[in-house]
């Protein structure tokens, strides 16, 4: 998911969610503080002198991956690990507040959500679930880092309750609201190849046409033969 419009309405201001049984912070490739940019590369510092990795393309709508229902990931192993990094730091280089697997074209069910974007605490999650939808669901503004000149109101609920595992394998539950459950929400539909504008009311979808018609045209343009 993509932050917009600070301080406009939609948006609430960026809190903590109280998450009830909390993962310690993911510590594996969040090369945050600190990076100096080469080209595509990215230097970590900190993390003994010699680890670089990829900032990926970002997969724009009507990529045909975005659509696809993401495996289970059944093996977390050294390869996932630097897969999820390299999702965290893609996220954080694109100013995101989530971003999915899918996104960076590998259709795993293996998200990155930054839950308090004012603090930076972004958590990757594997095979996460969502076990509870907690109140009445709020209308308020949502981009996405595929659609980086859209954004729209989406109906989601205000907390929710998750279970993921973490880069080690261990099993986590999660109990976050506002901003995080809407990242949370947002991510986990791109793993079922559902994304925001399937959500949003026919009015807006109606002002939203045309900006998605000129990106399937750019699509097709990029990928002649592809068949979103
Ligand atoms: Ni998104």
């Amino acid at each position: 998911m993509r932050e917009v419009s600070s301080g406009g309405a939609g948006w609430p201001n960026p809190r903590p969610g109280p998450a009830g049984k909390r993962a310690p912070p993911v510590r594996a490739g969040s090369g945050g503080a600190g990076r100096h940019k080469f080209g595509p590369l990215v230097f970590r510092a900190g993390s003994g002198g010699t680890s670089f990795l990829a900032i990926l393309t970002i997969r724009k709508y009507p990529d045909p991956v975005l659509r696809e229902m993401s495996r289970p990931v059944a093996v977390i192993d050294a390869k996932l690990r630097r897969l999820a990094a390299d999702l965290l730091d893609t996220m954080l280089d694109a100013g995101g507040l989530g971003l999915a697997a899918p996104q960076i074209g590998i259709p795993l069910r293996l998200a990155a959500v930054d839950f308090d974007p004012g603090k930076r605490d972004p958590r990757i999650l594997v095979n996460p679930l969502i076990t509870r939808r907690i109140g009445r669901k709020e209308l308020k503004e949502e981009g996405c880092l595929s659609f980086p000149e859209l954004r729209s109101q989406v109906k989601r609920s205000p907390r929710v309750i998750f279970r993921a595992q973490d880069l080690t394998g261990k099993m986590l539950e999660y109990d976050v609201e506002g901003l995080a459950a809407r990242a949370v929400q947002h991510e986990l539909d791109h793993l079922d190849g559902l994304l925001f504008v399937d959500k949003i009311g026919p009015s807006d979808k109606q002002s939203l046409r045309r900006e998605l018609a000129e990106m399937e045209l750019a699509y097709a343009e990029l990928h002649p033969g592809d068949r979103p």
